[in-house]
C-alpha cells in the first residue's frame, strides 16, 4: 500500500480537526437501521482517531436527495446507531457547512465525534463543486477517507476534499484496497472469478475486464443462460438476453485468446414457477424442458465449480449462482460458498467477495465471516472489477 498515506502516519493529531468521509448509506427499514455492517467497518478508524485526541468530524451521504433537504434522508437518526455501535457519544449538526457546522465544530473537545448532516443536501456535493469542497474544508485540518464504497463517485466529499487538505486512507479503505490488490491487482495464481446475477447487460465491462485477468471465469445466475443460448443450448423459459448473443460470443472469444476458461453450468435445477418450494428437478443442461426455467445450477455444475475453487489460489466472487433468495434455489450458491470458506480456512485460498447481492448470499450461507475479505461496497466493487479508476481512491494517491 505504498500509494497511500494511512493512519500510521497520523501520529500527532491531538486537537486536530479530522474531516472523515464515511459511508453511512445503510439499509433502513421502518425507520430503523436494519444492518450495521457499514457502521461496524468504520468503527476502527473512528476509535483510533478519537483515542489519538483528534476532533473527528464525519461527512457522509444517505440516499439520493439530489441537492435538496429531504427530511427522510437526514443522517440524524443514523447518528444514534453510530453512537450505539461505537459506544461513544456522537454529536450531530444539522448542516455540513455554514454556521451550524462551524459552531458544532468549535464546540468540540479532543476525542469528540461529530456527524454533519447529509452532504447531498447541497447540490455542490455531487457536482464536485470546488466552492462547496472549500466550504467543507474550512472545518478541517486533515482529510481521512474511509468510504471505499463511495469511492466510485467523484464528489466533493469523496474526491474534491483530497485536493484541499492533507489526505489519508482510513483503516477500512486501507483494508479494502489491500484485499482488492490481493484479489486482482497482484493475485496469487491461479485466479478464479465467479460472476453471477441476473443480467449480462449490467456486467459487460466487468466480464470483458475479467477474461483478460483471471484463469477461469465461472458464470452463474441468469446471465449464464445468455451464454448457453449463444452456444445454441435451449434454455426454455429462463431469463435470457437473446439479443446479447453476439456479445456473449465475443466475451468467449476474448476469453479463449487470453487462455481464460469459461465455466458454464452443465446441469440445472428447473421449475415451472418462480416461487419458494416450487416443484423442481435437476436436468442436464441440454435437456431443459421448453416450459421450464433455470433457477439454479445443478450438482454436477457445483462439483465442477468447486474443482476450480479447489485449484485456485485466489477467488473473486460477485453475484449468486442461482435465485438464492428463494429456497431451494439457494443450494448451489450455499455449497460453493461453504467450500470456498473451507479452502480459505485451510489457508489454501484468498477469497474476496463483494457487490450487490453477494454479501447477502454469503450471509445466507453463513460464511461471510470466513472469506478473506467481504467488501461492503456495491457499485464501487463492480467498478473495481470492471478495471475502472475510482476517483476517491485516485485522489488519495501521493
Ligand atoms: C453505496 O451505497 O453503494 C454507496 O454509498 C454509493 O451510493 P450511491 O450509489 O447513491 O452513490
Amino acid at each position: 500500500m505504498t500509494d497511500f498515506k494511512t493512519l500510521d502516519s497520523l501520529t500527532d493529531i491531538a486537537g486536530k480537526r479530522v474531516l472523515t468521509r464515511v459511508d453511512l448509506n445503510v439499509p433502513v427499514q421502518d425507520g430503523q437501521v436494519s444492518d450495521t455492517t457499514r457502521i461496524e467497518r468504520i468503527a476502527p478508524t473512528l476509535r483510533e482517531l478519537s483515542s489519538k485526541g483528534a476532533k473527528v468530524i464525519l461527512l457522509a451521504h444517505f440516499g439520493r436527495p439530489k441537492g435538496a433537504v429531504v427530511e427522510s434522508m437526514s443522517l440524524e437518526p443514523i447518528s444514534h446507531k453510530v453512537e450505539e455501535v461505537l459506544d461513544h457519544r456522537v454529536h450531530f449538526a444539522a448542516d455540513c457547512i455554514g454556521k451550524e457546522a462551524h459552531d458544532a465544530v468549535e464546540a468540540m473537545v479532543n476525542g469528540d465525534i461529530l456527524l454533519l448532516e447529509n452532504v447531498r443536501f447541497h447540490a455542490g456535493e455531487e457536482k464536485n463543486d470546488p466552492a462547496f469542497a472549500k466550504q467543507l474544508a474550512e472545518n478541517g485540518d486533515i482529510y481521512v477517507n474511509d468510504a471505499f464504497s463511495a469511492a466510485h463517485r467523484a464528489h466533493a466529499s469523496t474526491e474534491g476534499l483530497a485536493h484541499l487538505l492533507p489526505s489519508y486512507a482510513g483503516r477500512t479503505m486501507q483494508a479494502e484496497l489491500e484485499a482488492l490488490e490481493k484479489g486482482l491487482g497482484n493475485p496469487a495464481r491461479p485466479v478464479v472469478a465467479i460472476v453471477g446475477g441476473a443480467k449480462v447487460s449490467t456486467k459487460l465491462d466487468l466480464l470483458m475486464n475479467l477474461v483478460g485477468k483471471v484463469d477461469a471465469l465461472v458464470i452463474g445466475g441468469g446471465m449464464a443462460n445468455t451464454f448457453l443460448a449463444a452456444k445454441g443450448t435451449d434454455v426454455g423459459k429462463s431469463l435470457c438476453e437473446h439479443d446479447l448473443a453476439a456479445t456473449a460470443k465475443q466475451i468467449m472469444i476474448e476469453a479463449a485468446s487470453n487462455s481464460c476458461a469459461i465455466v458454464l453450468p452443465v446441469d440445472a435445477v428447473v421449475a415451472k414457477e418462480f416461487k419458494a418450494g416450487a416443484e423442481c428437478e435437476t436436468v442436464d443442461i441440454k435437456a431443459v424442458p421448453s416450459d421450464a426455467m433455470i433457477l439454479d445450477v445443478g450438482d454436477k455444475s457445483v462439483s465442477s465449480i468447486n474443482d476450480w475453487i479447489g485449484r485456485a489460489s485466489t477467488l473473486v466472487w460477485n453475484g449468486p449462482l442461482g435465485a438464492f433468495e428463494i429456497e431451494p434455489f439457494d443450494e448451489a450458491t450455499v455449497a460453493a460458498a461453504k467450500f470456498a470458506a473451507a479452502q480459505t480456512a485451510e489457508g489454501l485460498l484468498t477469497s474476496v467477495a463483494g457487490g450487490g447481492d453477494t454479501v447477502a448470499a454469503l450471509n445466507h450461507a453463513g460464511v461471510a465471516g470466513d472469506f478473506s475479505y467481504v467488501s461492503t461496497a456495491g457499485g464501487a466493487f463492480l467498478e473495481w472489477m470492471e478495471g475502472k479508476p475510482l476517483p476517491g481512491v485516485d485522489a488519495l494517491k501521493r
